[in-house]
């Protein structure tokens, strides 16, 4: 988390930010189009709030873009999700590269279809070096599958039982290497973590807005991390300056 003294810039400025880009599907049924339409304006927007996190200093942007449960979904939107994904990545990958933006990928990668695993893995390996923003794109992405993937690997490398820390299970998930996040965002109103960041969200501040993700501009953007500046993380403690003049 960094101060900042800018008079255009919200007092803090988280270090990572994630969101729970939700209500594409509400947004577009709203208009009486199909929900495909609501998932392509979702990506309009990602590419504003991208560029808001740059200008803002934000280090790691983490986006909900497919959750293990989407598969669930009909197969025209399930197959609509993974071209938009790939549709990105064709169009998108130069300007984000430009803009210092490194890509890397949370999820399980082996379950999608052998050329789109391909375009993610060339996306991450053309931005490896990039360090504007580190954008984490989880895609098939649930956090009880992060951590019975870590568990799995843990048991594959001899971990002794001994030597199991919190340190050490955040190293063996997708987000290793990624600090906790300091802010997480939902747009479209619903109170519920949908098996996102699940381990990693232990004191995450929330931000949960009823603007559907295509209307969450830069504007709504900036809301929350005014409101985020305002918020106070105990993390469990209680502020020393309560205890001045009493004796316990
Ligand atoms: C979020 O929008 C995007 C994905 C889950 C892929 P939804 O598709 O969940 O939109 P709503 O919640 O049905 O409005
Ligand atoms: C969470 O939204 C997943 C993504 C945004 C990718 P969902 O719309 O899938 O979550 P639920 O079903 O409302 O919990
Ligand atoms: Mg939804």
């Amino acid at each position: 988390m960094s101060k900042t003294s800018h008079p255009n810039l919200p007092k803090q400025i988280p270090q990572h930010v994630a969101i729970i880009m939700d209500g594409n599907g509400r947004w577009a049924l709203k208009r009486g189009l199909p929900r495909l339409a609501g998932h392509k304006a979702g990506t309009e927007n990602l590419r504003r709030i991208i560029k808001a996190c740059v200008e803002f200093g934000v280090g790691y942007l983490t986006i909900y873009a497919f959750s293990t449960e989407n598969w669930g979904r009909p197969h025209e939107e399930v197959n609509g999700l993974m071209r938009i994904l790939e549709d990105v990545i064709d169009k998108e990958l130069s300007e984000l590269n430009e803009q210092g933006v490194q890509i890397r990928h949370l999820g399980r990668l082996d379950q999608l279809a052998p050329a789109l695993q391909e375009k993610v893995m060339d996306a991450v390996h053309t931005t490896q070096h990039n360090s504007k923003l580190v954008l984490n794109v989880a895609f098939n992405y649930g956090g009880r599958d992060e951590i019975v993937h870590g568990i799995q690997q843990m048991l594959k490398d001899g971990v002794s039982p001994e030597s199991v820390t919190p340190e050490l299970v955040s190293k063996y998930l997708y987000t290793a290497g990624v600090p906790d996040p300091d802010l997480i965002i939902r747009t479209s109103g619903e109170l519920r973590i949908s098996n996102f960041l699940i381990w990693q969200a232990a004191y995450s501040e929330w931000y949960v807005t009823p603007t559907y993700w295509p209307d969450f501009n830069k504007e709504e953007f900036r809301k929350a991390l005014d409101e985020f500046s305002n918020r106070d993380r105990r993390y469990g403690k209680v502020d020393a300056p309560e205890y001045e003049g009493t004796h316990v």
